[in-house]
């Protein structure tokens, strides 16, 4: 039997497209010609983009590939937060705002490079101070405030590797991640805010901290005053680690190739996979696509990536990518309904914010609440928008457009993953005709393919595995501790093929649709359906904000459809609906693609990044015992789905 992804079904035809506005184009950072020029000549156009970093000693070399590990400007030296912040500071830039920081209660502050290099370089001596030194790992698990990308940069300056650990993870996560980099230090806070609730960070750290005997100092910043328990010698306040230090620190020299973070991120099996990415191709990556991608006019815009930093998107586009381009970014601390569900669009006015990076599920979730939300503030100092981290569906993108983007801002949807380190394929929006939807094309530079079970690239109009064809400077080099695993999950599949893991179509015209990883495809009689697909047909529908769709083993199809599904504006679903849905999703797609179960739920179960988490509804859909629950942002909704699944689920007869 061949594999799911082989023949994946394009089921939906789209021909709607998207040309830049000509002001845009004509202004665009990225210029017709690229493309080719970065054909003609790869290395040359990568080192082109390193070149414009500042490097203590120039590299001479390129890229060397001894695959599957990459050297990428091997011989250069350079220190990150150098080219972060002592670059534009020396060039005159100190008063140049940072970023505009806002606290979930309201609390705001603004920080200019000048300022935020200071803060860098004081914490970067504590850090030495405490004996903390080039290579030692230091775990940091800190809510979004300033503290987080001062004490990211901070550790850059030394070259002690940074290991961010997302501040919803729970305890035990933390002491895999910590005992798995053997971490030294771990910066944390005393809570962080989240919908007016107070996480208690340093607490979580205090039981982590029972299992995890690599950790000698435990640095705490004061973020709401709560009372901690302060563990005598090991536990610092993060004032004291930087009381009489100096503004002033002298960097480490870096190698190219020396590690500049790890990053953890979740395979097939339990261990979580510790990401390593070096110092001068992950820097020259994310400052390019960053220039590219978001079109940054460093003096007049205003950019908005809001993701949380605990995850890859804000390490490469919040810290590394927009200070190294010298931008004014935003960042906020809390969640986008608090204390209504206005508050991104009031913070994108109050800010004025020309560009938006956020995910399909928040767009969906903005869908939801409707657009009365939006329409309360004035967003017309918008002119960028992009979506990252799920495949898209057609309905979110065109809401996306047409309601924060008031029909004149180019929407760019970015494909890359923690292992790819930054933006691989994506729109270049002063150029890309645009399906809604689609990624579009690999970026300059970048090379990937849509390969079948035998690793044979796909014609275009077909649909298979996604895979990356030549290194690029952002990658992964490898997994922390585990060579083994890293060639086993990325290499082995196909010779000399990088594999994503994400299932894949391409169109006529050469545009790339993601449809989710390739264990969300189906089978049903044979068919390979997307799961993607049906939920982007579901949505079409007038009535529906969100759904997530599964297979559940039937004994006739192999396969059957199972949706879950929530309503626009809270609404309770019927049989009758559930039916009305059905035939819309068979007259989109056809007629093997109706769902065969439908459920619907106020909210769909997901991850605190914001993933579905489809391995809990398979079970539910199975009606299984649920798995490992802790990833969930909200726990309360698997059992009201449970419930629901029991009683509500409606069966086509
Ligand atoms: C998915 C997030 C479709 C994909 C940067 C990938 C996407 C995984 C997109 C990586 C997109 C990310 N369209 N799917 N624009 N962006 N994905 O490591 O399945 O958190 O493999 O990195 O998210 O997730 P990660």
């Amino acid at each position: 039997m061949d594999t799911a992804a082989e023949s994946i079904e394009a089921l939906s035809h789209e021909s709607r497209r998207f040309p830049p506005p000509a002001e845009f184009a004509a202004r665009a950072n990225a210029q017709p010609g690229i493309y080719e020029e970065a054909e003609r000549d790869f290395e040359a156009f990568w080192a082109s983009w390193a070149r414009k970093l500042e490097w203590s000693k120039p590299f001479t070399r390129v890229l060397e590939w001894n695959e599957p590990f990459a050297r990428w400007f091997g011989d250069g030296e350079l220190n990150a937060s150098v080219n972060c912040l002592d670059r534009h500071v020396r060039a005159g830039r100190g008063g140049r705002i940072a970023y505009y920081y806002e606290g979930e209660p309201g609390d705001r502050r603004a920080i200019t490079y000048a300022e935020l290099l200071r803060d860098v370089c004081r914490f970067a001596n504590g850090l030495r101070k405490l004996g903390i030194k080039k290579g030692d790992r230091v775990a940091i698990y800190m809510p979004m405030i300033p503290e987080l990308p001062v004490a990211m940069l901070a550790c850059a300056r030394i070259g002690a590797p940074h290991s961010v650990i997302f501040g919803g993870f729970s305890p035990d996560s933390i002491v895999d991640r910590v005992n798995d980099g053997a971490c030294v230090a771990l910066i944390t806070a005393d809570a962080g805010w989240r919908r007016g609730n107070k996480v208690p960070l340093k607490r979580n750290c205090d039981i982590a901290m029972e299992h995890t005997p690599s950790i000698k100092h435990c640095i705490v910043a004061k973020r709401i005053g709560d009372p901690v328990l302060m563990h005598e010698r090991r536990d610092l306040w993060w004032d004291e680690v930087i009381d009489g230090q100096p503004d002033t620190c002298e960097p480490e020299t870096m190698n190219a190739e020396d590690l500049l973070f790890l990053l953890y991120t979740s395979g097939t099996t339990a261990k979580p996979k510790g990401i390593k990415h070096t110092t001068g191709g992950y820097l020259t990556h994310v400052t390019a696509t960053h220039h590219l991608v978001f079109d940054l006019k460093p003096e007049e815009d205003v950019y908005w990536c809001a993701a949380d930093i605990g995850w890859v998107t804000g390490h490469s586009y919040i810290v590394y990518g927009p200070l190294a381009n010298g931008a004014t970014s935003v960042i906020y601390e809390g969640t986008p309904d608090f204390p209504d569900k206005d508050r991104l669009w009031q913070i994108v006015e109050r800010y004025k914010v020309s560009i938006l990076y956020t995910a399909p599920t928040a767009i969906r979730t903005f869908m939801k609440w409707g657009d009365e939300y939006p329409r309360r503030h004035d967003l017309s100092t918008l002119r960028l928008l992009g979506s990252v981290g799920e495949p898209i569906n057609p309905e979110a993108w065109m809401w996306y457009r047409e309601h924060i983007g008031g029909d004149r801002c180019p929407v760019v949807d970015t494909w890359w993953q923690t292992e790819t380190g930054g933006i691989m394929i994506s729109p270049l929006p002063g150029i890309s005709h645009t399906p809604p939807g689609s990624a579009t094309r690999p970026l300059p530079g970048i090379f990937a393919d849509i390969v079948n079970d035998r690793g044979e690239s796909v014609p275009l109009g077909g649909g298979g595995y996604a895979v990356l064809t030549r290194p690029w400077p952002g990658m992964l080099r490898g997994i922390y501790g585990d060579d083994e695993r890293y060639r086993q999950t990325y290499w082995s599949k196909f010779p000399h093929k990088y594999l994503a893991g994400d299932g894949c179509r391409r169109d006529t015209d050469g545009n790339y649709w993601f449809m989710g990883r390739i264990d969300d495809v189906m089978n049903v009689s044979g068919h390979r359906i997307s799961t993607t697909e049906v939920e982007s047909a579901l949505v079409d529908h007038h009535r529906v904000a969100e759904a997530a769709v599964c297979g559940k083993l039937d004994d006739v199809t192999g396969q059957a459809i199972y949706a879950f599904v929530s309503l626009r504006g809270g609404e309770i679903g019927s049989p009758q609906l559930a039916d009305e849905l059905r035939e819309h999703v068979a007259e989109k797609l056809g007629k093997f693609t109706r769902p065969k179960f439908v459920t619907f739920t106020q909210e769909l179960p997901k991850t605190r990044s914001g993933k579905i988490m489809r391995r809990l509804l398979r079970d539910v859909a199975e009606g299984r015992t649920l798995g490992d629950t802790t990833t969930l942002a909200d726990s309360s909704v698997v059992e009201e789905l449970k419930e629901r699944a029991k009683i509500e689920v409606t069966q086509e007869e």
